[in-house]
């Protein structure tokens, strides 16, 4: 992360957040929780709530298919969803926003749709930290089309080798598709970069936002890239509701993933003419509650300010690796200061399995992941089957990271080590 989101930053008093966060509430059902999984899925505020619940008991009614009031409204409601989550991203309008169910359904939909011309021989390159999102879709059109991936290294300093992403990407490549921020390292990688590396050669340049969309001001045009996914459920949204991000002129050119009602200009018994953006890419009934919650979750985000976000989890990281790092025999995977490094933190302590220091932690109130966290490879690549893993948000603050370090030590405790 530049340090320039830092010197901008206001600060933002976390305790106040948490207040906003029905679960987090001093009178929740799990009192004081201490809640670092949010890479997994983040909580939700009362107003993400209280937009869904009153689209269902105020305008329910589906989208673009009657004239009536109720539909009308639902239908303005789906359509500023777009608008919103375009200008959220920097897009150009909500024609380029597709709602998909999540990151991994608009992965597909890409994997699909941009493979079903390429030819044996032609190549997509990845990385070796993709989640299993972005990485199973491509190798099973890969096998059928017999495409050839490549995979950029990732280094002893947990970054991409962009040496070894030059020499991989030439004018055989057609796709490059990068995680933004890696869900185990917190690494940020260079996409910008790459997305240059890509249209000098003439490939396509897709990234997935999973994880950097909900804590990292973005801006698709400034990184340059072609198609950008993310999930509203990891940035304050709810469950079932995805972004595909393209640029026009691309998803103009290209062909519908999922076909039936709704994505439709007309249709005879022999042929068909499909509808205009986004509609194209949204066949059947969407997640209208669902895209009502994720407007309402943009909207709550951009009240506190991407940067301010961005810059208090900054703040949090760096105060959260040198408390663990003091803990014997805690080890860190991903890098070991700030700079270009997001709130995830992936760890092992010596002599406990990663399974049962979540379970121990949790224990002390303490949630965290444990395992592979879906990316198998990036395991095999560190040399380890599973780590814990702590990631905050913007309702964490420095007291959730003592409770994680005091959680581990009395867990070492328990397990003797
Ligand atoms: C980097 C990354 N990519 C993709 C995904 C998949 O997201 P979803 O399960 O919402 O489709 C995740 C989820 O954890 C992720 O962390």
């Amino acid at each position: 992360m530049k340090r320039s989101i830092l010197k901008h930053s206001t600060m933002i008093r976390a305790i106040e957040i948490k207040k906003d966060f029905p679960i987090l509430n001093e009178n929740a059902h799990r009192k004081n929780l201490v809640y670092l999984d949010n890479a997994a899925t983040s909580q939700k505020p009362k107003s993400v709530i209280t937009a869904m619940t009153r689209y269902y008991e105020e305008f329910n009614a589906n989208v673009h298919r009657s004239v009536h009031k109720l539909s009308e409204l639902a239908t303005e409601a789906y359509e500023r969803a777009h608008e919103k989550t375009a200008q959220f991203i920097g897009a150009q309008s909500g024609e380029e926003i597709i709602f998909t169910k999540n990151t991994t359904e608009a992965l597909n939909l890409l994997a699909y749709t941009l493979c079903k011309n390429l030819k044996a021989g032609e190549e997509i390159v990845l990385t070796e930290m993709e989640h299993h999102s972005n990485l199973v879709p491509w190798q099973q059109i890969a096998k059928e089309k017999g495409l050839t991936i490549r995979f950029i290294k990732v280094g002893k300093d947990f970054r991409l080798d962009i040496k070894h992403a030059r020499s991989l990407i030439t004018d055989k490549t057609k796709i490059v598709s990068c995680v933004h921020l890696s869900n185990v390292l917190g690494t940020i990688n260079p996409v910008k970069e790459l997305a240059q590396l890509a249209h000098k050669h003439g490939a396509v340049m897709v990234v997935d936002g999973a994880q950097s969309a909900a804590h990292l001001p973005i801006d698709v045009k400034d990184l340059d890239c072609d198609f950008f996914a993310f999930s509203g459920h990891k940035m304050l949204g709810p469950t079932g509701i995805g972004v595909l991000y393209g640029k026009k002129s691309l998803l103009e050119n290209m062909d519908p993933f999922l076909f039936g009602g709704g994505m439709i200009a007309e249709v005879t018994l022999t042929d068909v003419k499909f509808a205009d953006l986004p509609a194209k890419f949204e066949a059947g009934t969407p997640n209208i509650a669902e895209a009502i919650g994720l407007s309402a979750a943009i909207e709550y985000l951009e009240k506190i300010g991407m940067t301010t976000i961005a810059a208090h989890e900054e703040r949090l990281t760096e105060y959260a690796l040198v408390r663990l790092s003091t803990i014997p025999g805690l080890t860190i995977y991903g890098p070991h200061n700030t700079t270009r490094r997001g709130a995830v933190i992936s760890f092992n302590v010596e002599g406990i399995h990663p399974h049962d220091l979540a379970s121990a932690l949790d224990r002390y109130g303490v949630a965290v992941r444990a395992g592979n966290h879906c990316t198998m490879p990036l395991m095999n690549r560190l040399g380890i089957n599973g780590s814990a893993r702590a990631s905050f948000y913007l309702y964490n603050d420095t007291r959730d990271v003592d409770a994680l370090a005091e959680a581990i030590g009395k867990a070492k405790t328990l397990f003797k080590v």
